[in-house]
């Protein structure tokens, strides 16, 4: 059964993984609310998708990369769509920084932690708690297959999407049996944006480079099911790499990933 949430707040909507996923909604005739900070790139999709699918879709221009970032959504959903609620919230924005620790730029290394771990529980507290009142609500919070293991070379990056997969896994549980589901959509590297933003010198990280739309069809397809699980890797290879740096003692797998990084 196709999943039609009415409305969905996808957060990093100005590009990559959020644009694509505020696309495969709007196909379905789900109303959107797109939050980012670049203005232009979020209303030429917010005008693409109302031609195109007759939706409703609300542009947020917000930089989440500050303290109170889940009220603060609140406040302006209230305001650009008074008395609706969403029904999926997809934790999207993100980005990483690349290099050893010590070489890393001090402020993007705070506005780094402040966006992804930071913000992303902000924002995960202030829309769990009326999905869980009414019984009803999908979130998604998007780690990485790097929160599987240490990652030298993109360590406190990594080290935050640990954090958003345990933190995820952990509401998992605490949400079973309230009606509303929640998962970390675990991606390995994929052609976006990001590679750009983080500053890697080739383009990607070693592993299985996957597509946007390999990911995000394996998200929409996951959303389709009743149940989701704690975590979901979209594609074969890197869920059994993720499976085998869960598995493997860290002084096994921390050189593997440490010849991974000097690859990429
Ligand atoms: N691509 C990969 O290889 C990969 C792999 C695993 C996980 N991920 C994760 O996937 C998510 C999406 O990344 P992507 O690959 O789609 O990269 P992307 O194309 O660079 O998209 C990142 C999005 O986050 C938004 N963003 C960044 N800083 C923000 C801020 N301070 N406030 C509000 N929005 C902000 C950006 O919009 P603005 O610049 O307009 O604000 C953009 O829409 C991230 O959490 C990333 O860590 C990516």
């Amino acid at each position: 059964m196709p999943y039609t949430p009415a409305l969905a707040l996808v957060t990093g909507a100005s590009s990559g993984l959020g644009a694509l996923v505020a696309r495969r909604m709007a196909e379905r005739g789900t109303d959107l609310v797109l939050v980012a900070r670049r203005r232009d790139r979020l209303d030429e999709l917010a005008g693409e998708l109302r031609r195109r699918h007759g939706v409703t879709v609300h542009p947020v221009v917000m930089d989440l990369g500050r303290a109170g970032a889940g009220p603060a959504l609140l406040e302006a959903l209230a305001a650009e769509a008074p008395g609706r609620s969403p029904d999926l919230v997809v934790n999207n924005a993100g980005f990483g920084i690349y290099g050893p620790l010590v070489e890393n730029d001090p402020e993007k290394l705070e506005a780094m932690l402040t966006l992804n771990v930071t913000a992303l529980t902000s924002i995960t507290r202030a829309v769990l708690e009326p999905m869980v009142r009414r019984g009803s609500g999908t979130l998604v919070n998007v780690a990485s297959t790097g929160g599987f293991q240490p990652a030298p070379g993109l360590a406190a990056y990594v080290a935050t999407k640990a954090y958003v997969l345990h933190l995820s896994e952990a509401l998992w549980q605490e949400v079973k049996g309230t009606g509303v589901r929640v998962t970390a959509l675990c991606p390995g590297p994929t052609s976006t944006e990001f590679f750009d933003v983080a500053g890697s010198e080739h383009g990607v990280l070693g592993g299985n480079v996957t597509t946007p739309e390999q990911v995000v069809d394996a998200l929409v397809a996951a959303l389709d099911r009743r149940r989701l699980p704690p975590y979901l890797v979209p594609d074969v290879p890197n869920r059994i790499q993720s499976v085998a740096a869960r598995v493997l003692p860290r002084r096994l797998a921390l050189p593997v990933a440490a010849r991974v990084m000097r690859q990429s």
